[in-house]
């Protein structure tokens, strides 16, 4: 079975049946819709240049910005993504907003004969993912972080990085997120940190109309977590980025 197939058979009932053939080395869920928001910030991510110069420059020059010269370097946040999600051969990672597969690819690796699964909105993103991934175990698939389209409890990683202040509804995301996480499951996030004088609300009306980056409050997004009942919840920030990890309670586990 391909890995397209075996991404297929996570499916919700009903989005299965919606599903599209294969094109072009990914899953189109989207056709027409566009769920990237309006602002140039997050429009640039469907540009067809940006993909070519994502992983070697943008990528480690946002990185060096948002964490600054003594944050983790692009090995140490694989690193670190590796470690929070403890990925063991033959487990299922969804990588949400996955860009050009620069994670993806190296869960792969990790999971051996598992499943990994990267979504993102971008076409032009995405077919640079299947052009450089080489693994077979890759399953791509252009949809919307706020409605994913799989069943409850079917991943045992979900990574999402460097994206959830790009996406115009980020909670509804992380909803989406635990709800497809295995009970037992891990979380991996990136994403931006306030820090400084100024309250996250100002740093955001400030930073947000500029770059489209949404400034989240040092506490919200391990805030947001605990409250849909996540556990183990550790937060790292680095310069204005947090990483943060999580993981979903058995259902033998009490407690909220
Ligand atoms: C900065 S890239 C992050 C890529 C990769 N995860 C990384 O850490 O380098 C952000 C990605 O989020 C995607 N994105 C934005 N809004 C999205 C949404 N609503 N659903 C899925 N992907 C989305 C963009 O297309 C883009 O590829």
């Amino acid at each position: 079975m391909s890995a397209s197939e075996r991404a297929l058979a996570l499916f919700q009932q009903h989005r299965r049946a919606a599903a599209p053939a294969i094109e072009d080395g990914w899953l189109d869920l989207l056709g027409e819709e566009d769920p990237t928001g309006a602002h140039p910030g997050q429009r640039l991510m469907l540009s067809s240049v940006l993909p070519h110069i994502y992983e070697r420059i943008w990528r480690p020059l946002g990185a060096r910005l948002l964490m600054g010269a003594a944050g983790p370097d692009t090995r140490e946040e694989h690193k670190i993504a590796l470690d929070m999600l403890a990925l063991r051969p033959g487990e299922s990672v969804l990588d949400v907003a996955c860009g050009p597969g620069n994670f993806t690819r190296n869960f792969a690796l990790a999971v051996g004969d598992g499943l990994v699964v990267g979504i993102d909105a971008s076409e032009t993103m995405l077919a640079r993912a299947v052009r450089e991934t080489e693994s077979t175990n890759v399953a791509y698939m252009r949809g919307d972080a706020c409605a994913l389209p799989f069943q409850d409890d079917a991943f045992d990683a979900i990574c999402c990085f460097a994206a959830l202040y790009l996406i115009d509804e980020p909670m509804r995301a992380l909803d989406e997120i635990v709800r497809v996480l295995a009970p037992g499951g891990r979380l991996a996030l990136l994403s931006s940190c306030n820090r400084g004088p100024l309250p996250a609300a100002v740093a955001d009306a400030v930073v947000r109309p500029l770059s489209g980056v949404r400034i989240f409050a040092r506490d919200e997004l391990t805030g947001a977590l605990r409250a849909r009942g996540l556990s183990d919840i550790e937060q790292r920030v680095a310069g204005f980025a947090q990483f943060v990890s999580a993981r979903k309670r058995k259902l033998t586990e009490g407690g909220a």
